[in-house]
């Protein structure tokens, strides 16, 4: 359903500068499934979801290369109105900050239901009001009747995060992506909201991609992951034998700096050192300069994405083991 190949991303910083914010990522979503994106601060999650649902401004962009699919659409060389019909009725997404993204002045029922009449254009108020109700439902409100004509400074971190998934589908696009879609929630409350979102995806046969910083949730709710560094995919494949045994340093080093993901008696490990920014990467594996496994070769050579097992890739010269199926 998703198929990206070889994607590399170049967008333009603020003093001019060219900044290699994505290289080489290759992926793929199947129907039905839900991919975690993990990776710290600046890794470049946000700039490929973006990417994906075609939302980067044009002006930001430097050089783009390699494909990105969605169905039978290619993305990079769409144009606007196919641009558009994917965005609207296609990929759903889901903002960082809902303060940014709602409108201050409209209600949660307005909100919502404008975007109703701007992609169903026939629907008549009966029909949209229902559609409004049922994606506030779907998206968590027990009783989202009592909601309707609240302002966004009324609801809540957690509501808005909500009305946010309303909002997203409401549309009901093939494919949501999520970016960090529950940080003002609780994780616990986190891991609910997206295990009911995954269940419905499941069985309409819709794909959803979120992204998170965090692992524990990212275990709870998705079947695939893909863990970025620098711009990098550095690992992908099924989550649970991903954490269970990262063949990527990376990987295993974030597992171990997550408290929740290891036993009860270990102490979270935090990794030493910071992520390079776009334009201060080692020459060699973007991870060489903090990975305690690094050899010379790793700080000569950038590993090339390769597959282990299955559909199980690392882009790694030594990784931790050459994958189980
Ligand atoms: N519009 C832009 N112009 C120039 N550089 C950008 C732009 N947007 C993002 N970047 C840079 O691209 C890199 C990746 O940013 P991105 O927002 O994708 O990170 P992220 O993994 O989503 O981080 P976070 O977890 O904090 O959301 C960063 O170095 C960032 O400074
Ligand atoms: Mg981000």
């Amino acid at each position: 359903m998703l198929r990206i190949d070889n994607f590399s991303l170049q967008l333009k910083g603020s003093d001019g500068r060219i900044l290699p914010v994505l290289e080489d990522v290759s992926l793929r979503l199947e129907k039905g499934n839900c991919l975690g994106i993990a990776g710290e601060s600046g890794s470049g999650k946000s700039v490929l979801a973006m990417s994906i649902a075609a939302l980067l401004p044009s002006g930001a962009v430097h050089a783009r290369s390699g494909d990105i699919e969605f169905g039978d659409c290619s993305i990079l060389s769409a144009d606007e109105p196919e641009l558009r019909k994917l965005r609207g009725h296609k990929i759903g997404f889901v903002f960082q900050e809902p303060m940014t993204a709602m409108n201050p002045l409209m209600t949660l029922y307005d909100q919502i239901v404008e975007t109703v009449y701007a992609h169903f254009s026939a629907s008549s108020k009966a029909e949209a009001d229902s559609r409004v109700m049922l994606a506030l439902e779907r998206a968590g409100f027990k009783e989202p009747e009592k909601f309707l004509d609240s302002y966004p400074h009324q609801l809540s971190g957690g509501m808005r995060q909500r009305a946010m998934i309303a909002m997203a589908l409401v549309l009901e696009p093939e494919l949501i992506i999520a970016d960090e879609p529950t940080t003002a929630i609780d994780a616990a409350l986190q891991v609910q909201l997206l295990a009911g979102l995954r269940r419905q995806i499941e069985q309409e046969r819709r794909s959803m991609i979120f992204i998170s910083h965090d692992l524990g949730v990212i275990r709870a709710v998705s079947d695939q992951l893909a863990v970025f560094y620098a711009g990098c995919l550095v690992e992908s494949g099924v989550t649970s034998l991903i954490l269970e045994s990262p063949a990527h340093p990376y990987t295993a080093d974030l597992v171990a700096a997550m408290p929740r993901l290891v036993s009860e008696r270990k102490l979270p490990v935090p990794i030493a050192g910071t992520l390079p920014s776009p334009d201060r990467k080692p020459a060699g594996c973007v991870y060489s300069d903090r990975c305690r496994h690094a050899r010379e070769e790793c700080k000569q050579q950038r590993p090339k994405l390769r597959k282990l097992a299955g559909n199980w890739q690392v882009s790694c010269l030594f990784p931790l083991h050459e994958g189980r199926a």
